[in-house]
């Protein structure tokens, strides 16, 4: 297992994932991929050290990868300036005689996009012939989709249903681009995954917490931290394989005398936020009920299935939109999204 820099930080292991992506970006593009997986298991991370590490290196791939977390879109005009850059040209640019970057790696002259905004020509299949004229294979990268949720374009087409096409095209009609959209949303994710259309042309990439062999080997390297074994044993009892949680009880390990005291207060915290959410929503006893059967199979299982037990879907989802739940709409199951909710389900059920 390795454990390398990157952003100055620790970035441990994901080996299977990085070769999983490597080797798949080698085939023909056929079918979009979805990467997917519990809050703050590390897709963006994961995606983004591929990129920087392998993608942009390889003179091969043309590579174009945008987070649409770090961009406010509320309409579509706020959309196509978000995939736009200004092209520094050294030249005087009129608005009328502008070019622009599109995606960083197409030209778009301002009266073409003028005529986008106006609706008299469609930037999907501007973008498809753009893609088309290109030598090399590209890889475009998604992060955060579901921010296009509920845009239209010019008030009557669906934006994320035009994109969403449009991806197919670049993949399963023309092979021209690897398709690979990150989402942290499973909500939504599952509506896709009720689409037929979408998912024969779509693969499913899940990318969980590390294990525990990961987080020991990891741990046992800190030797300043001066961990044991059965303190690692505890660390992983009441964190699992978050690192975004164990990173965060590192952090503040000096402020508190005990190990036990400090995870003990993690768990506190994640009951309360589930106290507050059954609270301001008003959830009705019988919710509650629901909520806590749910919660009593995963402590008992680790998961809860949902092809067995029907009839809780809207519970699992309120509790999912919330990020307390992780339903996994491929395998039809709902976990925790994390193992400190676990830790706080044994003090609710
Ligand atoms: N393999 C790893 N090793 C060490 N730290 C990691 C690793 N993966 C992620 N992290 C850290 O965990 C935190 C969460 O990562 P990141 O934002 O990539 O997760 P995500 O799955 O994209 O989250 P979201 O569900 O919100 O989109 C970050 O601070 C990141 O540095
Ligand atoms: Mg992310």
């Amino acid at each position: 297992m390795l454990i390398r820099q990157f952003r100055g930080e620790e970035f441990i292991n994901r080996e299977k994932e990085i070769g999983f992506f490597l080797n798949y970006f080698k085939q023909n593009p056929k079918r979009v991929v979805w990467v997917y997986g519990p809050k703050s298991t590390g897709k963006t991370t994961l995606i983004e050290y591929i990129i920087e590490n392998y993608l942009l290196e390889d003179k091969s791939y043309n590579v174009k990868y945008i987070n649409f977390r770090r961009v406010l879109i509320s309409s579509f005009d706020n959309f196509i300036e978000s995939i736009l850059e200004e092209r520094d040209e050294n030249e005087i640019q009129t608005e009328l005689n502008r070019n622009y970057n599109i995606f960083g790696l197409f030209k778009l002259e301002a009266k073409t996009l003028r005529k986008i905004k106006e609706n008299k020509k469609n930037l999907f299949n501007y973008l498809l012939e753009e893609f088309r004229k290109e030598k090399k294979k590209s890889i475009f990268i998604i992060d955060e989709i579901q921010s296009l949720q509920d845009i239209y374009i010019n008030g009557n087409k669906k934006l994320l249903n035009e994109f969403l096409n449009f991806c197919v095209s670049l993949t399963k009609e023309t092979h021209l681009s690897h398709v690979l959209i990150l989402t942290s949303n499973t909500i939504f994710l599952s509506e896709i995954y009720s689409n037929a259309k979408m998912k024969v042309t779509s693969d499913f990439k899940l990318i969980d917490h590390l294990g525990y062999e990961e987080i020991k080997t990891w741990l046992i390297s800190k030797k300043d931290l001066g961990f044991r074994g059965e303190d690692i044993e505890l660390i992983y009892e009441y964190l699992g394989g978050s690192v975004a949680h164990i990173k965060k009880l590192l952090d503040f390990r000096k402020e508190y005398n005990s190990l036990q005291e400090q995870l003990e207060e993690m768990v506190e915290i994640a009951e309360n936020e589930i106290d507050f959410f059954i609270q301001t929503n008003k959830l009705s006893k019988e919710d509650i009920d629901r909520f806590k059967f749910v919660s009593q199979k995963i402590m008992e299982n680790g998961y809860f299935d949902n092809k067995k037990y029907k009839g809780y879907i809207d519970i699992v989802s309120k509790f999912t939109e919330v990020e307390i739940l992780f339903y996994d709409a491929i395998k039809n199951i709902t976990k925790a999204n994390s193992r400190i909710y676990v830790k706080a389900f044994e003090r609710i059920v």
